[in-house]
């Protein structure tokens, strides 16, 4: 891989072992996967902040590269942890659990990252442009960056992505090239898909028939630029990333490259979706069971949009058992300032910043009859929390937080 003076400069050390380390893991990942050169990036998301998911390996691995003097060197923020810093005594969160998080959060502060906490950045003002090159590691957040928002970056690792938000650079492979983000299938949707549970149910499905590769999707209607638009390319995109491995798919006359490349960007390998491949999705993401110990909405971290709809909903209703929303710190912030809060809490609903369902420790306090209105969310939880979880939409969730009960 050709390296600047600059990049030799850092790999021999003269920035310092923090900068040299990540230097070394840039090259790694550039020679495995053949890269030419490294390319400067915009921004950085790093993900493996819970303490859920790294342990305490993680936090050592993570203070040794910053007592390195690693420092962050272009914007970077962080994806959710496990706590929320506020609630966490509310949630059940133990003193141990929450310490070790938080010394997570202020060891990635101390090399420059901001607290974001949140898998949607592009909510707080964090936003892309078409084009721009990324090292995120979130796989709803790297979905909707490269097919939303006609940004580039690839899946990358926690470390990848600290390693590249450190130097300011990545190896150019993968999705920073364009040849590479030409579909390799092409899916005709044949029923109506226009709510998000049904782009929840659309991304499941082609995540399940496709697995590992790029979809170029027709059939699709959407109002670009509008909040629902939004809600459903973010579902779409996390549902998609969970029941496969999808980081960037392409709608007709919809997303950026699609329309600036038109089926020039379609793939070889043809595909239909009928309602009876929803119908099967929505099957597997169902349980024969009623019992319901929790409901989860915000996943991928709410909008001030979407917590105005939960909001509107909630409305003169009182919930029976417990209900969270998760979003981000920032999102709560305006959320509380609009008088939002006030009106969702009222229900006995919690909104919970910085973390959410996935990488909370829900395991750990009592909760394993769980409903979400995310697909990615219902494919995660029965291997993450060991949780028997039921998928809705969100009126069917909210419905059963007040009966108390899955109701389907
Ligand atoms: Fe975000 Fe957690 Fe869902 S990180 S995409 S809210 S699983």
């Amino acid at each position: 891989m050709k390296l600047t003076d600059d990049d030799r400069g850092i790999l021999s050390g003269e920035s310092g072992p923090g900068a040299q380390k990540a230097m070394e893991i840039l090259l790694s990942l550039g020679r495995i996967f053949e890269a030419e050169k490294m390319i400067p990036i915009e921004s950085a998301q790093i993900a493996g902040v819970s303490y859920l998911n790294i342990g305490d390996i993680g936090l050592e691995f993570l203070k040794d590269w910053a007592d390195a003097g690693a420092r962050v060197s272009i914007p970077s923020f962080m994806n959710p942890a496990g706590i929320d810093r506020r609630l966490w005594k509310k949630m059940g969160i133990s003193d141990h659990f929450a310490r070790q998080q938080m010394e997570i959060i202020s060891t990635l502060h101390r090399m420059g990252i901001e607290e974001t906490l949140t898998c949607t950045p592009y909510h707080i003002d964090h936003v892309p442009k078409n084009g721009d090159h990324l090292a995120w590691s979130e796989s709803s957040a790297v979905s909707f960056a490269n097919s939303a928002l006609g940004a580039r970056t690839n899946r990358e690792g926690g470390p990848s992505a600290l390693a590249a938000a450190i130097i300011g650079k990545t190896p150019f492979y993968g999705l920073h090239l364009f040849e590479n983000r030409v579909a390799t299938h092409r899916i005709n949707v044949k029923c109506t898909v226009k709510t998000v549970e049904e782009y929840n149910l659309l991304g499941h499905t082609i995540g399940s028939k496709v697995g590992h590769a790029i979809p170029y999707i027709h059939g699709l209607e959407l109002l670009i630029d509008s909040p629902h638009a939004t809600s459903c390319l973010k579902s779409l995109g996390a549902a998609m990333a969970a029941s496969g491995s999808i980081a960037l798919y392409h709608i007709d006359g919809i997303t950026p490259e699609a329309i600036e490349y038109g089926p020039d960007l379609s793939g070889d390998h043809m595909s239909e979706i009928t309602i009876t491949h929803l119908d099967e999705s929505r099957h597997a993401l169902q349980q024969s069971s009623t019992k319901l110990q929790l409901v989860t909405l915000g996943c991928p971290h709410a909008s001030l949009d979407e917590l105005k709809n939960y909001a509107h909903l909630l409305q003169d209703v009182r919930v029976k058992i417990p209900l969270w929303i998760t979003t981000s710190a920032h999102v709560y912030q305006q959320a509380e300032e609009n008088g939002l809060l006030d009106i969702i809490e009222r229900s006995g609903a919690l909104v919970i910043a910085d973390t959410c369902m996935v990488v909370a420790p829900l395991k750990y306090l009592g909760y394993s009859y769980i409903a979400v209105d995310s697909a990615k969310a219902a494919c995660y939880l029965p291997s993450h929390q060991d949780a028997t979880t039921y998928f809705g939409s969100t009126e069917q969730c909210i419905k059963s937080a007040r009966e108390g009960k899955w109701i389907s």
